[in-house]
């Protein structure tokens, strides 16, 4: 496994390895590191499915709002090269700040429409940096493929939609949730909850189980369904709810208030925010409603 530190170098390793195998694939993971099993899924995918995979460990400060956690965001970088290698992943891109951003960045991609609700409301500015260092990354790796996983749905929609709208030559492979045994979608932000808050944080995936039930009752309409899922969540003392929402996916639009979900066509999303403490944990599910 490689590492590069600098955009010259990732570009240079990349084409060597075009050059001498024609036709090759190149798949890419883009990461904020701190490395769990949810990474992991990602990387061994794209070990699995192309010849050679790339994978990004950079926190991006364009994504952080001003009172967000970028400062404490946790590190590690050598932990993190121990499970890219053995993921299979071969090459690393560990690029500085200085790197991604030596000037102020003067162009910023915004994608409108699916930033509008969930997180792009409650955290405003925050997919234009995704956007923005995502369209970067991919400029600079040029992958086949580039894997992202489902926990963040919302950020799956924006970087299709950018991909769609700009014309990169890549596909945007989704990847399924990896959970804890009790149902946390893995975070490298788990790691701040002390240990009652990541007792009482099991109320989310829960939620999200009861809520795959609770849409297939009839006449069940999105309202209700939402309502019926915060009053689930506030049964953790210490769970403040910043939002539960079902939407249309990947569109992200509000479906009718007096629909039934069942007579709604094309996948509904149930997404929330909840915070324990100074974390906000973020999950999803799509509700299955065949
Ligand atoms: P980060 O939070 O490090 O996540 C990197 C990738 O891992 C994302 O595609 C994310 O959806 C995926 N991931 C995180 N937890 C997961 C889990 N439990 N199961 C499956 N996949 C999971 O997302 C970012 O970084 C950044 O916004 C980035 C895209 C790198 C741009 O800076």
């Amino acid at each position: 496994m490689n590492i590069s530190r600098s955009i010259a170098d990732v570009r240079e390793r990349i084409a060597a390895f075009r050059r001498e195998h024609p036709g090759a694939s190149v798949g890419f993971v883009p990461t904020m590191g701190y490395l769990h099993e949810g990474h992991a899924a990602l990387l061994r995918r794209s070990v699995a499915e192309c010849d050679f995979t790339v994978i990004s460990i950079f926190v991006n400060p364009l994504q952080f709002g001003p009172n967000e956690d970028l400062e404490r965001y946790p590190r590690d970088e050598d932990r993190d090269l121990k499970l890219a290698a053995e993921c299979g992943a071969n090459l690393v891109f560990l690029p500085t700040v200085e790197e991604m951003y030596p000037k102020r960045q003067r162009t910023i991609v915004s994608v409108s429409g699916v930033t509008e609700r969930l997180c792009g409301a409650s955290r405003p500015g925050h997919f234009d940096g995704v956007a923005t260092v995502v369209s970067k990354l991919l400029h600079i790796v040029g992958p086949d493929r580039a894997y992202f996983g489902m926990k963040d749905a919302q950020q799956i929609a924006v970087i299709r939609t950018m991909v769609e709208d700009l014309n990169f030559p890549v596909d945007i492979v989704p990847v399924e949730t990896v959970r804890e045994p009790d149902g946390l979608a893995l975070s490298s932000r788990n790691v701040y909850l002390s240990p009652e808050e990541r007792r009482q944080a099991a109320v989310l995936s829960q939620a999200l189980e009861h809520a795959q039930r609770w849409s297939a009752e009839p006449g069940m309409t999105a309202p209700v369904l939402e309502e019926r899922v915060k009053s689930h969540i506030r049964t953790a003392p210490l769970a403040v709810i910043d939002y539960v929402e079902v939407l249309t996916y990947p569109e992200l639009e509000q479906p009718g208030a007096d629909t039934p979900l069942a007579e709604i066509s094309g996948e509904l999303i149930l997404a929330l925010a909840v915070k324990f403490g100074s974390t906000r944990l973020i999950d999803n599910r799509l509700l299955n409603l065949q």
